[in-house]
């Protein structure tokens, strides 16, 4: 199934507003490429794990204040401090499905009025997802699905600035799902997007960087 040491694994990002599914259908993913028999792992940010990871989760809680540069940075800090696993795990042969990166970073902290180019500057020379998979939700469906958990940016008024936000950040490698479907009919399509992506990079598409 193309496990061969000389291919690189895909960095595959699921992205969405809250509630859009994002994270059963990364699992279902995993499940899937597992099946097939590559090497894949999920991954997700912020990733809370770590020292700046919780300062985040603080934050989200509502236990800690901070001024909104100062957690876009540490957002941005959270994915710095795992690139070069990431980068490793890619180019030995593991693809990576994960549950927000940069674009979750940029679209939550414009919709806060902050600009564009300044909270894109701190993610050039991540590395570039091969595929974005942006899952397509209106704020309104998205939150009678229930279970706003509330963390600080679950909030209707909130998501509709972050979801016009998300609008202006497409590029070539994304693709936008409609998230109100049944959940099988999207992981359909998830997979075909993903499988077609992860045999593109088996072949030799070369890593890049954002914003590529
Ligand atoms: P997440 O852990 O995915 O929470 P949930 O499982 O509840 O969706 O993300 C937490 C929140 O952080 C979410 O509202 C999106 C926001 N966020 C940012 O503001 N900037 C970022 O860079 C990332 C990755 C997430």
């Amino acid at each position: 199934s193309g496990c061969n040491s000389e291919s690189r694994g895909a960095l595959v990002v699921l992205e969405g507003l809250d509630r859009s599914g994002k994270t059963s259908q990364s699992s279902r993913l995993l499940t899937y490429l597992e099946g097939l028999g590559h090497s894949v792992e999920l991954w997700r940010f912020p990733d809370r794990s770590t020292n700046v990871g919780q300062m985040i989760s603080s934050y989200l809680s509502n236990k800690s204040q901070l001024d909104d540069h100062t957690i876009h940075l540490l957002f941005s800090a959270n994915r710095w401090e795992k690139r070069s696993l990431m980068e490793t795990k890619l180019k030995t042969g593991t693809t990576l499905i994960v549950d927000r990166y940069s674009y979750s970073g940029v679209a939550f902290s414009s919709a806060k009025g902050l600009g564009d180019e300044w909270c894109k500057a701190p993610e050039i020379g991540l590395l570039a997802p091969d595929l974005v998979l942006y899952l397509d939700i209106q704020p309104e469906k998205a939150a009678e699905r229930g279970g706003y958990g509330g963390e600080k940016y679950e909030q209707l008024e909130f998501q509709r600035k972050v979801a016009q936000c998300y609008q202006v950040l497409h590029d070539a490698s994304w693709m936008i799902v409609d998230a109100c479907r049944p959940i099988e009919d999207i992981e359909k399509q998830l997979q075909e997007l993903v499988l077609e992506c992860v045999m593109a990079c088996q072949k030799g598409k070369p890593l890049a960087n954002l914003w590529s």
